[in-house]
């Protein structure tokens, strides 16, 4: 092989679409590759980088993003998909009181370390405390058992979420 090269000089230009995304309110035109998942298409093509990416196997997490309100797997599949779907990532979440009273919990209760699963942790948390707003502690690891968290042992995240789902169940009580 000395002297010749392996590979073709210029490789063929993969085949390109174009995705109309509606990302926290906000449209975009994304041209990708029809395989490019919705976490790249967001990192990548959006410039919203708050979407984790981690295993890309749909096991870890970190690319949580809510689609149509409920949160979902962007690594899963094509971004292709999620035309006419209406996505939140977290700087959707900047103005969110829920997400905000998370994000003060979770430094509260050390609930982060490298702060990789954060994002996707998040956006599961509020899952949890608008649709289980009566959630114990062995409720709230069944719901995280989605989410991977290589440095804290759970334990802060799931006082975190114990935390806020207290003060929102307490809130209800003086609103009632
Ligand atoms: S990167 Fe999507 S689940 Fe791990
Ligand atoms: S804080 Fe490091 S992976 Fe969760």
């Amino acid at each position: 092989m000395s002297g010749e090269n392996a590979f073709p000089e210029v490789f063929p230009q993969a085949e390109q679409v174009d995705v109309r995304l509606t990302v926290n309110g906000r449209e975009y035109a994304v041209r990708c590759e029809p395989r490019t998942h919705l976490a790249d298409a967001l990192r990548e093509h959006c410039g919203l980088t708050a979407t984790h990416i981690g295993c890309e196997h749909g096991v870890c997490g970190a690319c949580t993003v809510e689609v149509d309100g409920a949160p979902q797997r962007a690594c899963l599949q094509s971004a292709l998909r999620f035309e006419g779907k209406s996505i939140t990532t977290l700087e959707g979440l900047e103005d969110d009181a829920l997400t905000d009273a998370l994000r003060a919990a979770f430094t509260a209760c050390h609930a982060l370390q490298c702060g990789y699963c954060t994002p996707g942790m998040l956006m599961t948390a509020r899952d949890i405390v608008r649709r289980l707003p009566d959630a114990d502690a062995a409720r709230i690891r069944e719901e995280l058992a989605g989410n991977l968290c290589r440095c804290t042992g759970y334990q802060g995240i799931v006082a975190a979420i114990e935390q806020v789902l207290a003060t929102y169940r307490s809130e209800r009580r003086h609103a009632a």
